[in-house]
């Protein structure tokens, strides 16, 4: 999704605007542009393509001391540099992050008043309504256009904005969509998220819904309607947040080989612990919600605390959840799973269901963040930041906390203890090391170049092959899709030809036997069997039923799903790096989908 930069203080602000566009190019974008005071006159750089690309346009040593900046992901109109951000009608220069739903309304009404529009973007709309507002204001109180706007503006945004003859501030508002300020020593920063500026300051202000922020080089004023308010100045750890591929090619890899010291991290923080105070007793229904790999994380959960629980938890996808009909009531808990804690499908579910006076409890990575801030409870996924588009260690993370939350759920019914399963959670980090220095090399060579890719599983091996699907969908762009193996006979299979190839997890003891017969059928058809088994399965798997297998370690049932996961990460990160994909940043696709 877009990103947002802002400062102002005593330094060139040109440096500061390129520095913290680059910390954000992670979040996914496909052009730039900054913003900036020069001799009286608010300057705009902009163009289709990198960080690199708006760096040979731009002179970074003008001397300004205040200029915003954007990385752009379209939602509104072409990639190209006219709408790409900062826009400028009038007096007003804005970057926005986020979808102004009724621009075309709000278009019409100020083409009637004699606004002309050069892009087709809903910013540009949302900038000529601030000047509409500006324009027509006697008092020229910014506090009051804005909550004029905010009257008018449907949807989500973070809006920053220069004003031409107000020389010595930035002004932000915002709904829906992040925005912090970092505080700094005369001089102020603001950005879509902490990474921008972390090296700068580790003291941040949480713009919330509906407020108003004017930030100077001396002073940073928030407002809430007409009123001045105080936000907490939150203290943010530089470890919370990435510092470098260190020896790594792309960050995707060295986030899957952080996965065993993360392990070792969690044991340490939540394995004693063992999350006390985590009571289902009084629910009678638990809904977790997630989109795309927390989705995935959140099926995980489910078979994972059925294990031990004595009524069914369902998982939805965000995006539908937030629109069908729920049943939900103060006896329902309802779990967020979110890395960035900002997808504003699941931001807009949380918001749903806090009408209907449910708990809410979120499993979230990034700290502070909007999701983190408003469920009732937070589980802090503790994975550091994670850069890369493709996500790998929150994934794991994810089903490491869901692992806990089912152990506690055991314990509390008296079906486990935790002494019999410490020492496997002790043993994972080792375990780990051991699946990632499997190689891969021979699956990857057969097939990085296919069109297509079938991946099948059972039960919860299913739920971790539509993960690995996804992982090489998203950054291989190789189409594939992931099949549960008694639904093969019932259409899919028709799909299944010569050399077809078929990824297949069999870890799941009571349906093993099951997927190794539907193996048997796709291999009798032709197919190319790559097999990702685990040790210690009893039962005989006939060497004419697979072409390819990879052994991994068997753990207790509550873990083994953290094992599984390693292997179709690898596969797909290493067919990616043979086709030459942008691994870290893939066409398309965004860090945070702050956007429904
Ligand atoms: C995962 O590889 C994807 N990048 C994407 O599906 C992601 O999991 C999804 O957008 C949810 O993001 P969140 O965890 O930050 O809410």
């Amino acid at each position: 999704m877009c990103g947002i930069v802002g400062y102002v203080g005593k330094k060139n602000a040109i440096p500061y605007l390129i520095q913290g566009l680059r910390k954000l190019e992670y979040r996914g974008y496909d052009s730039a542009g900054i913003a900036y005071l020069d001799n009286n006159k608010i300057e705009i750089k902009k163009t289709v393509g990198r960080i690199s690309d708006l760096e040979k346009i731009v002179n970074i040593n003008i001397p300004t001391n205040i200029g915003i900046g954007h990385t752009r992901w379209a939602t509104h109109g072409k990639v190209n540099n006219t709408n790409s951000h900062p826009h400028q009608v009038g007096d007003i220069t804005i970057v926005h992050n986020g979808i102004l739903e009724n621009y075309q309304e709000l278009k019409n009404e100020l083409l009637k008043l004699g606004y002309k529009f050069k892009t087709e973007t809903d910013t540009e709309v949302l900038c000529a309504y601030i000047d509409y507002e500006y324009k027509n204001s006697s008092t020229k109180d910014m506090v009051e256009i804005f909550n004029n706007c905010f009257k008018v503006f449907k949807g989500s945004y973070a809006v920053t904005i220069m004003v031409a003859s107000i020389s010595d501030k930035i002004f932000v508002m915002k709904k829906d969509n992040p925005l912090v300020i970092g505080i700094g020593e005369s001089e102020n920063y603001i950005a879509s998220d902490v990474s921008a500026f972390i090296s700068n300051t580790c003291k941040f202000i949480y713009l919330e819904d509906m407020q108003i922020g004017i930030v100077s080089s001396s002073d940073v004023s928030i407002y809430q309607e007409n009123k001045l308010i105080n936000n907490d100045i939150k203290t943010i750890n530089i470890d919370d947040v990435g510092n470098g591929k260190e020896e790594y090619e792309h960050y995707m890899l060295k986030e899957i080989y952080e996965q065993s010291n993360l392990i070792e991290k969690l044991n340490s923080i939540y394995l004693n612990s063992n999350l006390d105070d985590f009571d289902i007793s009084k629910y009678t229904s638990i809904h977790i919600i997630g989109c795309g790999t927390a989705y995935h994380a959140g099926l995980i959960g489910k078979y994972l605390m059925e294990k031990y629980n004595d009524f069914e938890i369902n998982v939805y996808i965000a995006s539908e959840y937030r629109y069908q009909k729920i049943f939900v009531n103060d006896k329902t808990l309802v779990i967020a799973v979110s890395q960035s804690g900002e997808t504003a499908d699941t931001l807009a579910c949380l918001k749903r269901v806090k009408k209907c006076g449910c708990d809410t409890l979120g499993i979230v990575n990034v700290k502070n963040s909007t999701i983190a801030r408003i469920v009732d409870r937070v589980i802090y996924t503790m994975a550091g930041q994670e850069i890369a588009v493709a996500s790998t260690k929150a994934y794991t993370s994810q089903i490491y906390i869901f692992s806990l939350l089912a152990l506690k759920i055991g314990i509390s019914k008296g079906v486990i203890n935790k002494e019999d399963i410490t020492s496997y959670y002790n043993e994972l980090p080792q375990l780990i090391n051991n699946v990632l220095n499997i190689n891969y090399d021979r699956v990857v060579k057969k097939i990085f170049n296919n069109e297509y890719l079938f991946y099948l599983g059972r039960n919860i091996d299913y739920v971790s092959v539509m993960e690995g699907s996804l992982k090489i969908k998203e950054i291989s762009y190789i189409h594939s899709e992931a099949y549960q193996g008694g639904e093969l006979k019932h259409g899919t299979i028709s799909l299944i030809e010569k050399d077809s190839c078929v990824i297949s997890l069999v870890s799941n003891e009571e349906t093993s036997a099951k997927i190794i017969s539907n193996i048997k059928e796709v291999k009798a058809r032709g197919a190319y069997v790559i097999l990702i088994i685990k040790d210690s399965l009893n039962i005989n798997i006939d060497i004419n039923c697979y072409d390819q297998m990879i052994i991994i370690p068997s753990v207790h049932e509550l873990i083994q799903p953290i094992l599984n996961i390693i292997p179709l990460q690898l596969i797909a990160y290493y067919v990616a790096k043979k086709r030459g994909c942008d691994i870290d940043k893939p066409r398309n696709l965004a860090k945070s989908v702050t956007v429904e």
